[in-house]
């Protein structure tokens, strides 16, 4: 990594000084390039993945998430850090200058070279989970692509150049898949197959805008605990251009783009919670992450993009976790894409009003959750754990709020149970609880917020996908 960014930033650089040369108006001119004495650097190899399917392999030899010694069951909670107190923030400076126009301070700041690569276990098992992310989405836009007839596109809006946006979004995977490899050196995970909960375009949007949205929210969640700086660094450069991703198929979804005021982060066991379900198998000796896969949680009247009146349903998502919208129960008249009143209607679009809100404060959620110790992931390989033995809390993730609201009627038999989705403000006009969010149950209400959300962990009964707005 580090020799072809030098290299890209000496081309970079040539680039700037030719074009201070040029005059203003200029003619198309060639000799741009002859400055340009570099290779344009290699992507990492992948390929388009042929399978796809829930995993019919012979049973695993390992299973289970990586682990080492373990010091302790959790980690404890303890007094801020005295150099945040302390600091008077008060406009005025506090040290001398290291430099002209530079503050004292900062991390990064005192002139070593940056080196992209990862700095810890913790660093590494991030960005591992991160670069099984970009894979998926690799394979996910140019699977859909591939699989769904181009009438059935354009019965649902997405014409031509749309289908190309999505191309390329594909495409932008790459370039992300091999920033991140790069970073983790020769034993980076390599591409796997994928088994997708979906069975038509509609299906398919709704689960990219999910999944597009535990990636962002993923990688929100350690983004700025990162122990290298240059790795965190490049990472931002490219979860920026998942954020667009995610917002654009909530439009071609006819969703408003994005509702919420800021985006949530998740620890890193929820994306892969949420993540390794779709994965069906990796090559052999890939490797293996150290996080948790939660059972499932089943949001059974998750709201539907896809209708009309989106919060009038039961049971109709393909499945716990992503709880993607299922498109099995609408008839023709059900669906908003084609509805003649433009407050009802859902095409896609830069934007939508929805005069009917998908889901609204007091609203009755019923949930369902699964019994831990299933086996799930590549090649069924790990296995879902909580410590939970009764859930009493759904726990509420969105923007920059972590809520709870108690569990009624209860049954641990049936594993149901149901709870009222809270009436609470991030700010002042700013429903909380709105857009792509994410809800656990819990057996305590735990007081965490965005930065510390994964003391809540060994809190964690299930884990779900909710459809606010
Ligand atoms: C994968 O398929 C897409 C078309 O869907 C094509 O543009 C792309 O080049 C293929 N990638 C590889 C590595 O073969
Ligand atoms: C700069 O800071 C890094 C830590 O961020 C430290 O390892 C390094 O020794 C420092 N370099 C100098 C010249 O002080
Ligand atoms: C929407 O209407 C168009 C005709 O304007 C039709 O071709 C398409 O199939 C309809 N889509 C759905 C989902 O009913
Ligand atoms: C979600 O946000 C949209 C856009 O601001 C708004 O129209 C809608 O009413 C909000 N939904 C809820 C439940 O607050
Ligand atoms: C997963 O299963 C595939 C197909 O059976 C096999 O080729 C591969 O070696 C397995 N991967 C691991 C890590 O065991
Ligand atoms: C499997 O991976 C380990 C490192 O995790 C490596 O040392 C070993 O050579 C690999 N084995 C094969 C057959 O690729
Ligand atoms: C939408 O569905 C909800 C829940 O069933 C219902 O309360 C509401 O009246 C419906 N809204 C319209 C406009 O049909
Ligand atoms: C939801 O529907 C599926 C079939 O699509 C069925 O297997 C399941 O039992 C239903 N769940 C509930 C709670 O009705
Ligand atoms: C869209 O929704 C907002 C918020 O409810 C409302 O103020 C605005 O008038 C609506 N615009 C249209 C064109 O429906
Ligand atoms: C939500 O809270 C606001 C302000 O506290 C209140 O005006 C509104 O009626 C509440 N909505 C519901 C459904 O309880
Ligand atoms: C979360 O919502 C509550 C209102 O219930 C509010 O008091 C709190 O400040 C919010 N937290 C954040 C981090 O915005
Ligand atoms: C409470 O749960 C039981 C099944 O465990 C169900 O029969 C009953 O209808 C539920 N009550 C309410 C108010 O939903």
């Amino acid at each position: 990594m580090a020799p072809s960014a030098a290299f890209g930033a000496t081309a970079l650089l040539a680039l700037v000084v030719n074009v201070g040369a040029v005059p203003v108006a200029s003619e198309p001119t060639t000799t741009l390039t002859s400055y340009l004495r570099c290779q344009t650097p290699y992507v990492i190899e992948h390929h388009n993945v042929t399978s796809h399917g829930p995993y019919d392999g012979p049973p695993a030899t390992t299973t289970g998430a990586l682990s080492t010694k373990i010091l302790a069951p959790s980690i404890e909670p303890a007094p801020p850090p005295p150099q945040i107190v302390e600091y008077p923030a008060d406009g005025e400076l506090h040290g001398d200058q290291p430099a002209p126009f530079t503050p004292s301070g900062g991390i990064g700041t005192n002139g070593s070279l940056p080196i992209y690569k990862v700095a810890s276990d913790f660093d590494y098992q991030s960005l591992a989970l991160a670069l099984y992310q970009e894979w998926i989405e690799l394979d996910l836009f140019h699977w859909g692509l591939a699989t769904y007839p181009e009438e059935q596109f354009d019965a649902f809006g997405i014409d031509a150049e749309t289908r190309f946006l999505i191309q390329h979004m594909a495409d932008q995977e790459i370039g992300h898949a091999t920033v991140i490899s790069n970073m983790l050196g020769p034993q980076a995970p390599k591409q796997c197959t994928y088994n997708y909960p979906v069975s038509n375009v509609p299906e398919w949007v709704d689960f990219n805008q999910k999944l597009t949205r535990w990636g962002e929210a993923g990688v929100y969640g350690f983004l700025p605990k990162l122990n290298s700086g240059p790795a965190a660094q490049m990472l931002l450069q490219s979860i920026t251009i998942e954020a667009r991703q995610q917002m654009s198929f909530r439009q071609m979804g006819g969703q408003f783009p994005m509702p919420e005021w800021h985006t949530p982060g998740i620890p890193q066991s929820w994306a892969w919670t949420l993540l390794a379900p779709y994965i069906s198998s990796c090559p052999y000796n890939q490797t293996r992450l150290i996080w948790q896969n939660f059972p499932a949680l089943h949001i059974l009247n998750q709201p539907n993009p896809a209708r009309i009146n989106g919060s009038d349903v039961f049971n109709e998502t393909t499945g716990g976790y992503a709880n993607t919208l299922s498109t099995e129960d609408l008839n023709e008249d059900d669906f908003c894409v084609n509805a003649t009143d433009p407050l009802l209607d859902c095409p896609p679009a830069i934007s939508n009003n929805r005069s009917i809100s998908l889901s609204y404060p007091g609203r009755q959620v019923f949930l369902q959750w699964d019994a831990p110790g299933q086996l799930v992931g590549p090649n069924n390989s790990y296995v879902t754990t909580t410590n939970v033995q009764e859930p009493k809390y759904a726990l509420w993730l969105s923007q920059l709020n972590v809520t709870y609201t108690p569990l009624l009627n209860v049954s641990l038999e049936e594993r149901t149970a149901y709870t009222f989705q809270p009436n609470i403000s991030t700010w002042r006009n700013n429903p909380a609880v709105n857009g792509t969010m994410f809800m656990a149950l819990t057996d305590v209400d735990l007081m965490v917020t965005p930065y510390n959300v994964s003391l809540v962990n060994p809190h964690v009964a299930a884990l779900a996908v909710y459809q606010a707005g």
